[in-house]
């Protein structure tokens, strides 16, 4: 788990600074850019737990570290469905795409790498506890309620030690060397991915010339 951090520690830097990061974690993020986001996390978090489901089931030595609790399709529904966007009807922007072809290739040619993919999206929620305090903060909705904000931040208090216990279930996995660099070279992919869609969903906001 060090070394996935640190192989990604400049990527997390530069996705902190992304305009579009900003707008989250400083609460000024238009309601419908929050909930287009989701959408798209959506279509991510669907492909990602459904592959990470199926190499479960063919290694069952996986599943400390792919739990249906730390699975984050469901909050995103529930969220969107709160803003009143049908989870249905999101089309994916060209980052999703082409992430979620990614995703679909790797399930087939290196399933083991969507750990990498996986650590990623399970150590950004450290970070969007944060962006949910900002928002739920600005809807004037004061904890405990947290409908519209489950994906933000679905474990509460209870983060830290579950994330310091994933961190110590990864590290004690049994992963060879070929594999480890794949998860690394995922993790950075993964990164690469998010900023992608970040991007993507600046660029879509811009007015028509
Ligand atoms: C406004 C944007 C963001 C903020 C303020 C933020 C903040 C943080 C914070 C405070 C931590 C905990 C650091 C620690 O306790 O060691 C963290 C960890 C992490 N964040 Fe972010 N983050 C942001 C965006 C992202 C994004 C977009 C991703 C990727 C999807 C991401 C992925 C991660 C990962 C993987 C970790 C775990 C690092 C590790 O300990 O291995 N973060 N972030």
């Amino acid at each position: 788990m060090d070394r996935l951090k640190e192989a990604t520690a400049d990527l997390h830097a530069k996705a902190e600074g992304h305009p579009f990061q900003t707008s989250l974690v400083r609460g000024t993020v238009a309601t419908d850019d929050y909930a287009r986001w989701l959408g798209q996390m959506l279509l991510i978090h669907a492909a990602l737990e459904g592959r990470l489901a199926e190499l479960r089931s063919q290694k069952p030595d996986l599943a400390p570290v792919i739990r249906d609790d730390l699975f984050q399709a469901d909050r995103l529904r529930a969220d969107l469905a709160h803003h009143g966007m049908p989870a249905d009807a999101v089309k994916p922007l060209p980052a999703t795409v082409e992430f979620v072809g990614w995703i679909d290739r790797t399930a087939q040619e290196r399933p083991l790498a969507l750990l990498g993919a996986n650590y990623v999206l399970e150590g950004s929620k450290n970070g969007n506890r944060f962006i949910a305090k900002a928002l739920m903060r600005r809807g004037g909705e004061a904890p405990p309620t947290n409908a519209g904000f489950q994906y933000l931040d679905p474990h509460g208090e209870a983060q830290r030690p579950m994330w310091q216990e994933y961190r110590q279930v990864m590290n004690g996995m049994p992963i060879a060397a070929e594999d480890a660099a794949a998860m690394e070279a995922a993790a950075r992919l993964t990164f690469s991915a998010v900023t992608k869609l970040s991007d993507d969903l600046v660029g879509s906001n811009a007015p028509a010339e």
